[in-house]
């Protein structure tokens, strides 16, 4: 296709600006051609690190290296024409100081030509968040639930249950969107905290786990497909169940091998004589 006739895609800027209007739609995305399938339907495309979980069968996103997370996001972005795409720092690639991550945000940046990168954290990342953001890096916070920070937070578990853990996020909530990031998700949070962070935040707020109120939602695809049947958390709703599809598929076919119908006629090639 010639640059003219290539469709422009969402930027992080036109995702800031829906704050207050319209919801923004959000769902992960780790190949191509399931990219290809969401893209028209979403504004903005996640190459999350659940991907570790998803597609690795990692027990959590600690695994996920920056390697990993640049192959899924180039593989993305070759299946999209309209969605933002943001691909999330792993773990211990951005924690140790602002410059590891820009240097990190920027390598992603460059090798999948994605627009932006996720990072979890609040207060504490808001002096990071800050400097890639004023370096040309788009930032999309995470608050509330973080699940790189398992191994230290006591596992995935609801939060803001007491004074001092809304409070805690809150804070987080407001420092990431001072410090420049042009969205937030807000994870596994209980109601009304999204709701009054949403009504208080100058960035879009896009909830997983947390409230209706929020600016827009995020949902693991393979989850909402019925792909991923490891756990499911109670706020995932099934707008598809494609496990069984699958199982039957391949039992389908197995019959059809084993008995020596597949290949029929149909499906192969003749010589022409
Ligand atoms: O890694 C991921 O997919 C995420 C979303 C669930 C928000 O961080």
């Amino acid at each position: 296709m010639s640059a003219q006739g290539k469709q422009k895609r969402l930027t992080t800027a036109n995702i800031r600006a829906m704050k207050g209007g319209e919801r923004v739609v959000c769902l992960t995305a780790y190949t191509t051609p399931i990219a290809r399938l969401l893209d028209p339907h979403c504004d903005l495309l996640l190459v999350g690190d659940s991907l570790g979980m998803v597609l690795y069968g990692m027990e959590t996103t600690v695994g996920v290296t920056l390697d990993m997370m640049i192959g899924h996001g180039k593989a993305v972005m070759r299946g999209v024409s309209h969605a933002c795409v943001i691909v999330d720092l792993p773990f211990g690639s951005y924690q140790e100081s602002k410059e590891q991550a820009f240097r990190n945000a920027v390598r992603i940046m460059q090798e999948t030509g994605c627009d932006g990168v996720k990072l979890e954290g609040g207060e504490e990342m808001a002096e990071t968040i800050a400097f890639l953001a004023t370096r040309g890096v788009p930032v999309f916070g995470h608050v509330g639930l973080m699940p790189q920070l398992v191994n230290t937070s006591g596992g995935f578990r609801s939060l803001g249950h007491t004074d001092k853990e809304a409070g805690k996020i809150r804070s987080d909530a407001i420092a990431v969107a001072e410090a420049g990031a042009f969205a937030v998700v807000i994870e596994g949070t209980v109601e009304p905290l999204a709701r009054e962070i949403s009504g208080s935040v100058s960035i879009p707020t896009i909830g997983i786990g947390a409230s209706p109120a929020c600016d827009g939602q995020v949902l693991v695809s393979d989850d909402m497909l019925g792909l991923f049947n490891d756990f499911k958390p109670r706020f995932v709703k099934r707008f598809a169940d494609l496990s069984p599809l699958v199982s039957q598929a391949a039992e389908s076919y197995a019959k059809e091998v084993r008995t020596g119908l597949f290949p029929s006629d149909e499906h192969t090639f003749k010589a022409r004589r």
